[in-house]
């Protein structure tokens, strides 16, 4: 067996699985059904077997084995998922299946960067010349040992504490695409970062990938300096501190999220664990997702600066697009979230939490203050300044729901929230299943269940294929056709083996057939009475060929043929 085969049969994919999505076993047979993590939806169409080891979404196409997965969830190369698969099980690595590709060679080196430059941070921050930042810290309330549970560092002023510690391993074009030095004009390298507080930034599964540094003296610009984009640090797919809370967040099932590195450490100290930072910008939709995933529930707390507000507003826009359910969180005294936890305490913190309001009845406070809340108009026109946002809800059910809310809310008739909602008439939840797959006959269906059962029942059903002509107008007839090549050539093939061989159409059919509410439930079926299924399928098929050649052959007049077919038909066996 091959170091593929091998690792894909000693890692189950529901544990892995499992770990990026919330999975439900669908009653105590092999499937398991969740949210797909590839597309928004709220209803799972998303399923993975754990007899087959394969997963598969019915409302975007995606689907594969385990290391598909992987690679799609992670965004990986395929050498990068057999590594990281491999590390994360305690799984030998053969050397031959070391890199061999550039693409993942020079993201294997970059990695390996950063977690140099990590500990070379660190250290400085131990040394004598992170004296500054030490200071720094403790004046913002953070103790030594929640600078080390964030892996926290110092970027000497030198910029010569990391370049010649990566030239010593690394070519300068690795070095170039690590995002961690800079280049002057004689060709020569510096670091990057110099003189600063450095928070490094994680991907989901906790490695480093990026790092932001935080100025330490007043008038030092910018006041954060952040990676570049290389390729393993992709901002829009980033959010700090997801890796440490998404336990959290499940846990909860509610995500907070605030807008700096200090506020999410901050708010993580004061023990609200499933805190994450979009550090400064908007979030993005694949941001979105990545929290969705674990919750769909999200308090967001901004900072009341005007920028803060801004980002805010469009966070939310995407956070609502994909159907997250969102509340607000608006500290007192224009202080943000850090702030107040180091100034009012945890426990007040938590209460705010707890207190904090859905996003529209905030906006709907919003809109109390901007008009004048006492005419019929001010009413009106404040309703219609939150139709916009109203009318971007995907679920038609629960927009109405909402706007009936707030028009309550507002002192606004019912009557014209309907009028209003008429006007623009939006659908934008199609929840079209875009891979269709046509419905089978269950003779079809009991067939290839038990074709892929094992060997035995393999080689009990196939001499009642091979000259059935009612086979040949199966839908599966050409996934028939795949099964007896394989069993023919290695009877013990795997399922992923079988998934491979397959077109695309082919492969649709079968993941759906498998993952068909009736499919696993043993309904007493037998080999024995599936094949006499298909020898009555077979009569049915000759009995129906022969009537129709038979009118044929009236309509041509030859009654001698006609004859002959009919003695033909009387010799088949009636069911
Ligand atoms: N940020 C950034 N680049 C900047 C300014 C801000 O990347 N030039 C990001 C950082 O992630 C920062 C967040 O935006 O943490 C919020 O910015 P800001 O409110 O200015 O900083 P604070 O987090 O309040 O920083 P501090 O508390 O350290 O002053
Ligand atoms: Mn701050």
């Amino acid at each position: 067996m091959d170091f593929v085969e091998q690792l894909k049969s000693s890692v189950d994919i529901v544990r892995v699985v499992g770990e990026y999505v919330p999975l439900k076993r669908v009653g105590a047979g092999p499937r398991y059904t969740g949210l797909c993590p590839f597309h928004t939806e709220k209803t799972p169409s998303f399923s993975v077997h754990s007899g087959h080891q394969f997963y598969k979404c019915f409302g975007c196409g995606a689907g594969g084995d385990v290391l598909k997965f992987v690679m799609e969830i992670e965004r990986l190369t395929f050498p990068e998922a057999l590594k990281s698969l491999a590390e994360r099980y305690g799984i030998p690595m053969p050397k031959r299946a070391e890199y061999s590709d550039p693409e993942s060679k020079l993201r294997a080196a970059v990695y390996e960067m950063h977690e140099i430059a990590a500990q070379v941070f660190r250290a400085s921050l131990e040394a004598s010349a992170g004296a500054e930042a030490r200071a720094y810290l403790s004046r913002r309330g953070v103790t030594p040992a929640l600078a080390e549970q964030f892996g926290l560092g110092y970027s000497d002023r030198s910029g010569q504490a990391l370049t010649p510690k990566l030239q010593d391993k690394f070519s300068p074009e690795q070095l170039e695409r690590s995002g961690l030095v800079l280049k002057r004009s004689d060709g020569t390298f510096f670091d990057r970062f110099r003189g600063r507080l450095i928070f490094p930034i994680h991907n989901e599964s906790g490695k480093v990938i990026g790092f932001g540094g935080r100025a330490l003296a007043q008038g030092d610009e910018p006041k954060y300096l952040n990676s570049p984009e290389t390729s393993i640090y992709r901002k829009s797919f980033v959010l700090y501190n997801l890796h440490r809370a998404k336990e959290a967040i499940r846990k909860r099932d509610s995500a907070v999220l605030v807008e700096g590195y200090m506020d999410a450490i901050g708010v993580f100290a004061a023990g609200v664990q499933e805190v994450v930072a979009s550090c400064g910008t908007a979030l993005s939709q694949a941001q979105v997702r990545c929290l969705k995933r674990h919750s769909a529930t999200i308090v967001v707390n901004f900072d009341p600066d005007t920028a803060g507000a801004n980002a805010a507003e469009r966070s939310i826009q995407a956070l609502l697009d994909e159907a997250m359910r969102v509340r607000i969180l608006e500290l007192d005294g224009g202080l943000d979230p850090d702030e107040y936890v180091s100034k009012r305490g945890a426990e007040a913190y938590r209460s705010r939490l707890q207190a904090a309001q859905p996003y529209f009845l905030w906006l709907a406070d919003r809109a109390r203050k901007k008009f004048d809340m006492r005419t019929a108009e001010g009413r009106v026109a404040g309703f219609k300044w939150l139709l916009p946002p109203l009318q971007r809800i995907s679920d038609a059910i629960e927009r109405a729901a909402v706007a009936n809310e707030v028009a309550d809310f507002l002192g606004v008739d019912r009557g014209v929230v309907l009028r209003e909602f008429r006007k623009q008439p939006r659908g934008r939840d199609s929840g079209a299943d875009q891979s269709a797959v046509p419905a089978l006959r269950r003779i079809e269906v009991r067939v290839i269940r038990f074709l892929l059962a094992d060997s035995r029942s393999r080689s009990a059903i196939f001499p009642h294929l091979c000259d059935n002509a009612a086979v040949a107008g199966f839908q599966t007839g050409a996934l028939v056709r795949q099964i007896c090549a394989l069993h023919e050539h290695a009877p013990d093939f795997s399922f992923s083996e079988l998934r491979d061989r397959l077109s695309e159409a082919d492969k649709a059919m079968l993941e759906s057939l498998i993952l068909a509410d009736n499919c696993d439930q043993g309904d007493g079926d037998s080999v024995e009475q599936v094949i006499q299924a298909l020898e009555s399928e077979c009569r049915q098929f000759r009995v129906a060929d022969l009537r129709s050649r038979i009118r044929d052959a009236e309509r041509r007049g030859d009654l001698a043929e006609a004859l002959r077919l009919t003695e033909q038909m009387s010799q088949v066996r009636p069911d």
